[in-house]
């Protein structure tokens, strides 16, 4: 049996849902000669790590304890005193992980996995490559960082993989890595990678009003809390940036062209999310309309997309012909278009659900069987 060892950052969403599939995985784990131990778990507060990380592991019903005690609400720390492990906060969190990675990354292994939502993690993870850990993010932020910090944490290649981070569980990122590691060079991708703008660019072509396909995205769950958050485009740039720097680009978060879906006047400064979907939204309905409208005339439809070509690198609202991948995309799947030497006039193309914690989380724990050879 080939161990393992697993640290969890963050229990959110991605997270439980992580331990939770390596629960129910076990005997398909078996059945490989694998089996994933985990170590410790943080949140924004606390790290719980078991009192000795070569020997000792969090069991299955714990973990599941566990995850009950954060979706209700309740902090790692209130399941203080439950078992053989400790709880550290603040300073001791970080002091206590790397601990952990210096003494298994030199041993065992162990697979530091960031199912965060915080750009802080970075320092951590940079530290458990250099103490040869693996790492594994479902996190973008860490990704986003200044260049010379992304190249610091990408530079052992064979130690980091980060697949969910772009389209959720669907395989962006490695086949990329394929396409560019057979030598075929990548001269264009366009993508609709966020679920949320591809369901409401979608809908506004049946000729529906902007304000109301953005509530009624925000009835499905497609949103976050504040659409705002999904109509400024960061997250997909974020996306793109990754994308770029795969391809080689040397470029940082501020050098990318993002266009927002709302006026600096419709921002969170200006007014509340309710201000902002009972009013606020109303007033971009004639502008998006006349978008629309103008796309239809030429057989085109809007989609907001990234696109990575040539010098640029840029995120926002394009025509596109109707009858092409992406313009035939309906709902929230996420779509991405690879063009190459060897798929030039049929481009290399991806599609599927972008975005859930259970497909996130399954990503992610591909990426660290995928790691399986690095651990003893
Ligand atoms: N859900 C998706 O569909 C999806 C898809 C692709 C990628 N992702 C990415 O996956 C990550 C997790 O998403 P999620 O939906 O699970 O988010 P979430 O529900 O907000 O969970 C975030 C978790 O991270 C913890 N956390 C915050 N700061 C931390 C820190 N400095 N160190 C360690 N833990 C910290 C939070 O702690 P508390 O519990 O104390 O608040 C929380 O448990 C995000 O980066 C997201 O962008 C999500
Ligand atoms: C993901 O998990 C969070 C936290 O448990 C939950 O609020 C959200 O509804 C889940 N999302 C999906 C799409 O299941």
């Amino acid at each position: 049996m080939k161990s393992i060892r697993v640290l969890v950052m963050g229990c959110g969403g991605v997270g439980r849902q992580l331990l939770e599939h390596i629960i129910s995985c076990r005997s398909l784990h078996a059945q490989q000669n694998l089996v994933l131990r985990v170590v410790g778990v943080c949140d924004s507060q606390s790290l719980l790590l078991v009192d000795d990380v070569s020997e000792m592991e969090l069991n299955d019903e714990f973990l599941l304890e566990l995850c009950r005690a954060k979706s209700a609400g309740s902090p790692l720390s209130s399941l203080r005193g439950s078992g053989k492990f400790h709880v550290f906060e603040n300073f001791e969190v970080k002091e206590k992980v790397i601990d952990a990675a210096g003494l298994l990354g030199s041993s065992s292994g162990l697979a530091v996995v960031d199912c965060s939502a915080s750009s802080e993690t970075v320092e951590i993870l940079m530290q458990a490559i250099d103490l040869g850990c693996c790492v594994v993010l479902a996190n973008k932020k860490p990704l986003t960082c200044k260049i010379d910090e992304y190249e610091k944490l990408v530079s052992k290649f064979r130690h980091i993989r980060y697949e969910s981070t772009v389209g959720a569980g669907l395989p962006v990122i490695a086949s990329i890595t394929r396409v560019l590691a057979s030598g075929d060079p990548i001269f264009r991708i366009i993508g609709s990678l966020s679920g949320t703008l591809g369901y409401v660019m979608s809908e506004l072509e049946d000729g529906k009003l902007f304000s109301q396909v953005v509530n009624a995205a925000k009835g499905l769950g497609y949103t976050e809390p504040d659409p705002r958050d999904d109509l400024g485009g960061m997250d997909v740039a974020r996306k793109a940036l990754i994308l770029a720097r795969l391809l080689g680009w040397r470029i940082n978060l501020d050098e990318l062209k993002v266009e927002s879906l709302y006026p600096n006047e419709l921002g969170p400064s200006s007014m509340s999310t309710e201000e902002f979907l009972n009013r606020g939204l109303q007033s971009l309905d004639s502008y998006m309309a006349d978008k629309v409208r103008g796309a239809s005339l030429k057989g085109n439809v809007l989609r907001y997309v990234c696109v990575i070509e040539g010098s640029r690198c840029h995120v926002g609202l394009q025509e596109l012909p109707k009858d092409s991948p992406l313009g035939r995309l309906r709902g929230s799947d996420n779509v991405i278009e690879i063009y190459s030497r060897c798929y030039k006039k049929s481009p290399l193309v991806i599609q599927g659900a972008g975005a859930g914690n259970d497909t996130t989380a399954a990503g992610v724990l591909a990426d660290i069987i995928d790691l399986q050879d690095l651990f003893l």
